[in-house]
């Protein structure tokens, strides 16, 4: 969603702490921890980072878009959220609501569905991955994409975005079971290079999630949740986030890094403090 500038008080939140920046002279500031508004309200000038699309689209953008329709394709194509539960959720399983019609509901983060993170739990569906579609034409998936088990209408997802998904699944897929300990879910030690992660944290992420991890803070109030709380916690999701983005905010992808340094990014944010006090 675009945030017109109409709402407050996040917008005066913003607008005081751009004046601490500037009569500051561009000294560092110690700019408290915010708990962040929505991560669906950004500026008129990002919509079309967000939720369009470039003129001539390179296959890092298509790999990235396909991957956040794939994450929430309402968020990221600024569509209104689906009412009630997907009619092609098992009645067996237990989410229930617009999160059912999410791709990643069904096949997991981890893309293994039945085999993956999901095999147990509360997100348990018995659903199979989509791994067997890597390497596959993206134009032969889409008929796959249009059956009965996915009952997207071309008014929620268009063709066009679709075949976004298509390619993703084609050529944007990776096996986290190479750095995600399955039995503890931790990012396991010595995956990629630390320093190399650092240094892509630093000069990327820390623009807006600051160089601790904890510009941003999208948890509950007395729950903090920062970069390095998820990458603990969640480092699946995690890597479907830094690979693609988190859709409808407006926030950089790392498709046009490579695996490894997607991998090593992974390893030094699981290391950023996860709390307030540390
Ligand atoms: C409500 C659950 C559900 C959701 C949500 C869902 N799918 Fe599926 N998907 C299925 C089921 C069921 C199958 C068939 C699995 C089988 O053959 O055992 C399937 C099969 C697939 C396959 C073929 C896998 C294979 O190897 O045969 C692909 C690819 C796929 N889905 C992609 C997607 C994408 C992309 C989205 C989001 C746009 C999505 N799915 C959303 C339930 C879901
Ligand atoms: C241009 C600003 C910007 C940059 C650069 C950026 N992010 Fe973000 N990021 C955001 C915003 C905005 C959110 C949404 C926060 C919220 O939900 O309140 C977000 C959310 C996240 C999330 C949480 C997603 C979720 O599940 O809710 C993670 C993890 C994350 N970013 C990691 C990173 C990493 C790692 C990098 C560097 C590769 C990075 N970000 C670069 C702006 C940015």
């Amino acid at each position: 969603m675009m945030n017109l500038g109409l709402k407050w008080p996040p917008n005066l939140a913003r607008v005081v702490t751009s004046v601490l920046f500037v009569v500051s002279f561009g000294l560092p500031v110690a700019v408290e921890a915010q708990v962040s508004v929505s991560p669906q309200e950004h500026g008129p000038q990002q919509q079309e980072f967000v939720h369009g699309a470039p003129q001539v689209p390179s296959l890092e953008w298509t790999l990235a878009a396909g991957g956040r329709i794939y994450d929430n394709w309402w968020e990221a194509l600024d569509r209104d959220e689906p009412e009630g539960t997907n009619p092609a959720y098992p009645a067996s399983a237990k989410q229930e609501g617009a999160g059912t019609w999410r791709c990643k509901e069904c096949h997991g983060w981890d893309y293994l569905g039945a085999e993956g993170i999901y095999r147990k739990g509360s997100h348990f569906t018995g659903i199979k991955g989509v791994m067997g579609a890597r390497g596959l034409p993206p134009e032969a998936l889409m008929a796959t994409l249009r059956d009965a088990n996915h009952p997207y209408t071309p008014e929620m997802i268009a063709d066009e975005e679709m075949l976004r998904v298509a390619v993703f699944l084609s050529q944007g897929l990776v096996d986290m079971r190479s750095f995600i300990n399955y039995e503890t879910r931790k990012v396991i030690a010595g995956s990629g290079d630390f320093t190399r992660g650092r240094a892509i944290f630093q000069t990327t992420c820390a623009a807006c999630h600051g160089f601790d991890g904890r510009a941003l803070d999208w948890g509950a109030p007395g729950e903090h949740n920062y970069v390095g709380t998820e990458a603990q916690e969640l480092p699946d999701e995690v890597f479907n986030k830094i690979s693609n983005a988190h859709p409808g905010a407006a926030m950089i992808n790392t498709r046009a890094f490579s695996v490894e340094d997607r991998v090593s990014l992974m390893n030094y944010i699981a290391t950023l403090p996860d709390t307030i006090d540390e």
